[in-house]
């Protein structure tokens, strides 16, 4: 369960007292024993100190309140985790935070270490209870934020826990069609359409891509359209959202080995569960801003009838492929997708994925490789939202020399490229099939953690969805 949040005025009744100073500066409305205490842990070079103030122990928390870099933004973020790791050790249920800087960035940015920090998959222990963290309630104590600003804030956390709830959901719980139910649930609760086309109407559409990586599956595809379209949205045509959604990758007939590769491969559907967060979020936040998200969605498996490397599909746009690799799967339903994009007119295209291994190399588990056709203004609002957020991203060029890889001799195209810069031909690979601006996000490295790194914790991190939503505030300005 995430952190139940509350502002307030005073200190609520039970709740145990963390003070939140700047290291450079002396704190605001302290009390001596907090200016004292703080002084000390300043000059001790200790972040997290505790002492005592009318007969209770309290915790100050100092950070270098700098909240205008990247790096200083998540300083912050990682002393809210720090501060939480501590609080749940002790047992402490509730928490009220106040703040004793100049600014209320920096109450969230703690806020936001402390919330995501605090997640934990627990839906299939027997006793769930038992694995839950002791830490449920927290009361922000500032006067510069506003109610608006919290529900704002913690709907984006609670669109980031549902996305990792879904990465962590394994295959036995969660196939195409709970994927597309569970797109129905988020679209009642939080207000949006959403269709999902079955399998007979994927066929009459004869999306091929997705019909072939499905051809070893005992699940049936789905193919689910979200939509968000408020009355005062201000682009009036829509952002799309694409989400690679492959329940579990094998590797198909190009079997992936077990150890470090298929044994994770029930998070490659983190793209699907990122743009179904973000639309969720934006929802959630009634931001005026119409959004459309496309969700292919299958497993990747092995049986009698599953496609074969040398096999020749024929996609939704009626371009022929050569399936020379049948483990560069996301590629074929993703095309599908993009492909079906162009009917909607859209404004521009996101498209998130663990589309590669190649990604993972060339930029580990620290960002997510972007490359596209939109504006150099798309681009750098993205590279600015990565800041901002910590979900940073790389730009990759998409030259035509990466195209020339994924020739085929029987087919108008291959689905391989070479391994080098591998996530730049599957972004080639795409882009054949998009005729808008446009642009890929490989989250194959930064979606899912095999040990924790602070507040994301291990498995699905729900990566993309603080990205996405940061640039829809800032690119419409909403
Ligand atoms: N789902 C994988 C990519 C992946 C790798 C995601 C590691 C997360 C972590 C994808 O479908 C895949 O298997 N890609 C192949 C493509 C290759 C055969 C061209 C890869 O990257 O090895
Ligand atoms: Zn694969
Ligand atoms: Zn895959």
């Amino acid at each position: 369960m995430p952190v139940a949040f509350s502002l307030s005025k005073e200190i609520p009744k039970a709740h145990y007292v963390v003070h939140l100073t700047a290291k450079g500066k002396k704190p605001l409305n302290a009390s001596a024993e907090l200016l004292k205490a703080h002084a000390e842990a300043v000059k001790n070079g200790v972040q997290l100190a505790h002492f005592s103030q009318s007969n209770a122990v309290q915790s100050v928390v100092h950070v270098a309140d700098d909240v205008r870099s990247a790096v200083g933004r998540e300083h912050i973020r990682n002393a809210g985790f720090k501060t939480l790791t501590w609080l749940n050790s002790a047992s402490i249920g509730a928490v009220a935070v106040v703040n004793h800087t100049a600014k209320g960035e920096a109450m969230l940015l703690f806020a936001e270490g402390l919330s995501l920090g605090n997640y934990r998959y627990t839906a299939l222990f027997s006793d769930q209870k038992s694995k839950t963290n002791a830490l449920k309630k927290c009361a922000l104590i500032d006067g510069s934020l506003s109610k608006p600003t919290l529900a704002r804030f913690t709907s984006v956390i609670d669109a980031v826990c549902f996305t990792r709830d879904l990465v962590n959901h394994p295959l036995s719980h969660l196939n195409a069609e709970g994927l597309a139910n569970a797109a129905k649930d988020q679209g009642q609760r939080h207000g949006f359409k959403v269709e999902v086309l079955n399998k007979k109407k994927i066929e009459s559409l004869k999306m091929g891509g997705l019909l072939a990586v499905n051809r070893g599956s005992v699940d049936p595809p789905t193919f689910t359209i979200a939509t968000y379209q408020p009355k005062n949205a201000v682009n009036a045509k829509p952002l799309v959202l694409v989400g690679k959604g492959v329940v579990f990758d094998t590797g198909g007939m190009s079997l992936k080995p077990t150890a470090n590769s298929m044994d994770f491969m029930k998070s490659d559907m983190a793209g699907a569960a990122a743009v179904l967060g973000c639309i969720s979020a934006a929802a959630a936040m009634k931001l005026p801003v119409y959004i459309i998200a496309l969700i292919p969605a299958t497993d990747n498996r092995v049986n009698g009838n599953a496609v074969v490397p040398g096999d020749v599909i024929t996609m939704y746009d009626g371009t022929t492929v050569e399936v020379k690799n049948t483990d560069a799967e996301g590629r074929l339903l993703l095309a599908d997708a993009l492909a079906y994009a162009k009917k909607l007119n859209p404004e521009l295209v996101f498209d998130a994925a663990t589309l590669t291994g190649a990604s993972v190399r060339a930029v580990g588990t620290y960002a997510t490789s972007i490359m596209g056709t939109a504006s150099q203004k798309v681009m750098n609002t993205i590279v600015k939202s990565g800041e901002d957020t910590y979900e940073r991203v790389v730009p990759f060029p998409l030259w035509s020399e990466y195209a020339d890889e994924l020739r085929s001799t029987v087919a108008d195209m291959s689905n391989l490229g070479k391994s080098e810069a591998g996530q730049i031909s599957a972004g080639k690979f795409l882009e054949h099939f998009t005729d808008y601006p446009w642009v890929h996000f490989d989250i194959a490295g930064p979606s899912y953690l095999h040990a924790p790194v602070t507040y994301r914790v291990e498995g699905g991190t729900g990566v993309g969805v603080r990205l996405m939503v940061r640039f829809i505030e800032q690119y419409y300005n909403v």
